[in-house]
């Protein structure tokens, strides 16, 4: 398969490419480095990061063989978008290329419009950039369980059959995002599904919740390799977060009450999920939506993980609760459906004890360029 990443230099997209390439598919990555540049502005430089794509893709060509190529576009830009998709011809496009935190897409006027712009103008270009020069392509696009939000009714995978007068229709599930970047993830959603259903494209939109972990079959192979990890409160994720804190010996910052649930994956899930929808495609004309999540914690239960395997490794990990600087429900029902993928053939990775041991070592390995400063939260919803 000829294969079209973009946002390739990402958590996610940098161990994507690795993985595509690596089973024999042609990759060409994307990627403007906007992620990079939004961290040095906001000082959320993360603890590991690999070099950029020219040194990325030379080290992993010289350590697995095999060969990634790579272009430096804005793909908000039309122009490149169009360039990208000419050059690729792809058959699967995975879709990462967003400004992904909601904490900065709530920091300001500024932060928000260009989340906004970018997320939505992609998105636009990209699905524009299929009509006109390969219709056939699947467009796999990373979407997260946030747009649903925490409904008090069982959250369905993508759609939902409803009866209203005596008269029966599908309709998308119901979305109420809880910061403006969940919200773009939203109108992309809404987007897509008008061109599915008018021009016949074929998607495959992932709701994805968080993602954990640091370590894939390529990545282990060389440092160099690793994807970059944050651990800061605008582009880290909650597990991360947690493990860096631990080994800071800093409490892990649980916001208001902590019954937060949300479900959550291995980075190695992610990759294979993502591989999964290249095998199966959707069909023209079709919008299928999964939920890409593995196992559901709330943030309490996720903390009590995290400080008693960090403590049976001798670490001196305490959990502390923090005011909430976002708006949202703290104790909540939260049910969701996320059958799909496994009857596709996704073997889950699990959180289990040795998966978060492992992550410590890992960040104990770093553990002198931990920056506290990084650690509490910087941006308030309101
Ligand atoms: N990491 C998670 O836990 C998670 C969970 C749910 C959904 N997602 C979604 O998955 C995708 C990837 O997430 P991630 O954690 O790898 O984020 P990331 O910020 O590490 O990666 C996104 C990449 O896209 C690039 N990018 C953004 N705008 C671009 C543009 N206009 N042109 C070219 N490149 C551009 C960035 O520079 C970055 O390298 C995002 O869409 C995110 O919303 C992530």
């Amino acid at each position: 398969m000829r294969v079209l990443i973009l946002g390739g230099d990402g958590y996610l997209g940098w161990p994507t490419a690795m993985h595509f390439s690596a089973l024999g598919h042609e990759v060409l990555v994307v990627d403007n480095y906007l992620r990079r540049r939004i961290a040095k502005k906001t000082h959320s430089e993360p603890l590991i990061e690999g070099g950029d794509l020219a040194t990325r893709t030379a080290l992993y060509e010289n350590v697995l063989g095999t060969h990634i190529d790579w272009l430096e576009l804005d793909l908000a830009d039309p122009e490149s978008m169009f360039h990208a998709v000419k050059t690729q011809r792809p058959h699967a496009i995975i879709h990462y290329a967003e400004q992904p935190s909601a904490p900065f897409s709530m920091m300001e006027f500024d932060a928000a419009r260009l989340t906004l712009n970018n997320n939505l103008n992609v998105t636009f270009n990209l699905i524009w950039a299929v009509l006109q020069e390969c219709r056939d392509a699947h467009i796999i696009k990373l979407g997260t369980m946030g747009e649903y939000g925490t409904p008090n009714v069982d959250i369905e995978e993508g759609w939902i059959e409803i009866e209203h007068k005596g008269r029966r229709d599908k309709f998308l599930f119901p979305r109420q995002a809880g910061s403006l970047y969940h919200t773009t993830k939203v109108l992309d959603t809404d987007l897509l599904w008008f061109y599915v259903r008018t021009y016949g494209l074929q998607v495959t939109d992932l709701m994805q919740g968080p993602v954990y972990g640091l370590s894939t079959d390529q990545a282990d192979k060389d440092h160099g390799l690793a994807p970059n990890f944050h651990y800061d409160d605008i582009f880290g994720t909650v597990v991360n977060r947690f493990i860096v804190q631990a080994v800071a010996s800093v409490p892990l910052t649980v916001y208001g009450k902590g019954g937060q649930t949300r479900g959550y994956l291995n980075l190695k899930d992610t990759l294979q999920c993502v591989h999964l929808a290249t095998q199966h495609l959707p069909g023209t004309g079709q919008m299928r939506i999964l939920n890409q999540i593995t196992e559901t914690f709330s943030v309490c239960e996720i903390a009590e993980r995290v400080k008693s395997v960090g403590n049976a490794m001798g670490l001196n990990v305490d959990i502390k609760s923090i005011p909430n600087p976002r708006k949202e429900a703290e104790m909540h029902y939260y049910n969701p459906s996320y059958s799909g993928l496994k009857e596709m053939g996704l073997q889950p990775h699990y959180m289990t004890d040795e998966v978060l041991a492992e992550m410590l070592e890992a960040v104990l390995r770093h553990r002198n360029r931990i920056d506290r400063e990084k650690i509490m939260p910087r941006v308030q919803w309101s």
